[in-house]
């Protein structure tokens, strides 16, 4: 059997570049498929010093007209992540600060060219260059890459399948139709049927209406995604292509998050069996935040971009309420993101000297601190695609109180309010619902109500701790998914044993999802 290969097209991988849960994913992903012998290449744009952080780095190909302009495609392996990577060059497009946004927080105005300049790359690639294996499986991710599987279609590739992941719906690249001819897009592919929608191109709209199978990173996005509440107007799309829809949950890296592991902790690592240096990562957390230096104090920790899908609108509400009811409570917040919302979270700062820190900036280091030295970690979403944060809380030790939604409503196992106050000993976090500040107020509470009962407490951050959420537990339906769309023989089997929803039963659906070992047909 030749070697199956995945060409994973991306606008982040961490740790060359990152902004957020993207960029873990694709890391993650790419190498447990590596581990399960697919070879996987990620290309991705060669963002400003991206390609100096490569070991080998060379030229491989020169592509011509390409949105934007002529560009190279260089080659190399990440030393950190072990990761075979292709990056398009061209200095005009990504030579520049910020992955998406300028330092003012505005979009850059040409990331629609810098994107569809990224896609016609793999479609190159997928046609085949002299000297570069040509993939199996074309993976694209978000809407950045979306536009490749159209693409593929429309050069008649047909022997390279294509996969789109949606990590988030909220983004679907729209751009204005003027600007098709800047994006390469084929005049036959400028209609409502190929890609456009509100009058606008749409990229995200191409990949889910072009690609052989869609996938998404949880399965209850999966089912809200296909209602016009999470849908975000693309959902009756969605539905028509339910039967090639598939959730595949993340995993994540827990070499890297791992408090017995983790350097970041300097000497206060710490793991299930003992927490006695967490409290000392809560000493030094209290102390990096400027909080009371109180070891009684709950921590409660926000870490994450700022903004409306995160509710930290809600937080910045819900928070006083809190503060002012538990007055051993403390908060410290590490972000960035709304310039109102940022202030906002300042502002609340300011109110609750030493019981409250906004720290605003992008810090991966402070990420994993943040973990380590708090109690509770609070994270609302109105929507989370998959929510790999919680999950890195709960490797620390840190239990989550979060919203009954996508990934979360998944991950956190939560008996709820109204069970006995025992139950809690099999929960690993809490759930709250809606958008509102009471809700999440009440659900803090709760949190801290259960953080006086220690071996409650203690019970839930041993299930926080232990439980396996792992990319080697979690790629399985990827391999099984692109092993069945390459076609090979030996493992079609195994495939068709977890194939989307075309061929199955509800009631067969139900058994696979009782069993958890699949990939959910909707
Ligand atoms: P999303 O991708 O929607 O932002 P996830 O929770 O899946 O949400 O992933 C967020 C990732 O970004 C995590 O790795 C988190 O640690 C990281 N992150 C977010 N904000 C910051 C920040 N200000 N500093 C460091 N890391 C951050
Ligand atoms: C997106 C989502 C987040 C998810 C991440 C990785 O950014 O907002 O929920 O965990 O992608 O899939």
């Amino acid at each position: 059997m030749s070697t199956t290969t995945i060409l994973i097209v991306a606008a982040e991988a961490f740790p060359l570049a990152k902004t957020g849960g993207l960029g873990d994913a694709i890391t993650g992903m790419a190498r447990a498929l590596t581990e399960r012998g697919i070879a996987a290449t990620v290309l991705l744009p060669a963002y400003r010093g991206v390609a100096g952080r490569l070991d080998g780095a060379r030229e491989v190909a020169r592509l011509e007209d390409l949105p934007g302009g002529d560009a190279r495609l260089l080659s190399g392996v990440c030393p950190v992540s072990e990761l075979s990577f292709l990056l398009l060059e061209n200095d005009a497009l990504y030579d520049r600060g910020g992955l998406y946004m300028n330092d003012e927080g505005a979009e850059h105005a040409d990331n629609g060219v810098r994107y569809a300049a990224l896609c016609h790359a793999a479609v190159r690639i997928a046609r085949g260059l002299p000297g570069l294996p040509r993939p199996t499986v074309v993976h694209a991710h978000d809407w950045h890459a979306a536009l490749t599987p159209l693409l593929l279609r429309d050069a008649g590739i047909d022997d390279v399948k294509s996969v789109l992941t949606i990590h988030n719906l909220a983004f679907q690249g729209q751009f204005p139709l003027e600007d098709a001819a800047a994006l390469g897009i084929p005049p036959a592919c400028r209609s409502e049927d190929a890609m456009v929608a509100w009058n606008q191109l749409n990229f995200m709209k191409a990949g889910i209406r072009h690609a052989d199978r869609v996938t998404t990173v949880s399965r209850t996005y999966a089912r809200e995604i296909l209602t016009p509440a999470f849908g975000c107007g693309l959902d009756g799309l969605l539905r028509e292509r339910a039967a090639d829809l598939m959730a595949i949950p993340n995993g994540i890296d827990t070499a890297l998050w791992d408090p017995s592991r983790d350097p970041q902790l300097g000497p206060l690592r710490y793991h299930a069996g003992d927490l006695a240096n967490k409290r000392l990562c809560k000493t030094v957390l209290q102390r990096e935040f400027d909080l009371l230096p109180d070891p009684q104090a709950t921590l409660v920790v926000l870490g994450s971009r700022l903004t409306e899908q995160k509710m930290a609108d809600v937080a910045a509400d819900a928070l006083p309420r809190v503060l002012d009811t538990h007055a051993d409570m403390q908060v410290a917040i590490l972000g960035q993101g709304d310039r109102r919302l940022e202030s906002a979270l300042k502002s609340l700062a300011a109110r609750y000297p030493k019981r409250c820190a906004t720290r605003i900036g992008y810090n991966e280091t402070g990420a994993h601190r943040l973990h380590a030295g708090g109690d509770i970690l609070l994270h609302g979403s109105r929507f989370e695609p998959f929510g790999l944060t919680p999950l890195y809380a709960m490797r620390y030790g840190t239990v989550p109180v979060g919203s009954r939604v996508g990934g979360m409503a998944d991950t956190i196992e939560d008996p709820g309010a109204d069970a006995p106050l025992t139950a809690m000993a099999f929960a690993n976090g809490l759930l709250f619902d809606g958008d509102g500040p009471d809700a999440m107020a009440d659900a803090l509470s709760r949190a801290m109500h259960l953080r006086r009962h220690p071996t409650l407490w203690r019970a839930m951050q041993r299930n926080a701790m232990t439980r396996d959420f792992s990319w080697q537990r979690a790629v399985g339906p990827y391999e099984r998914l692109i092993h069945s769309l390459a076609g090979d023989a030996a493992v079609e089997d195994a495939a068709v044993a977890s194939a989307p929803a075309r061929s199955s039963h509800a009631g067969q659906r139900r058994t696979r999802q009782a069993r958890g070992s699949m990939p959910m047909p909707l």
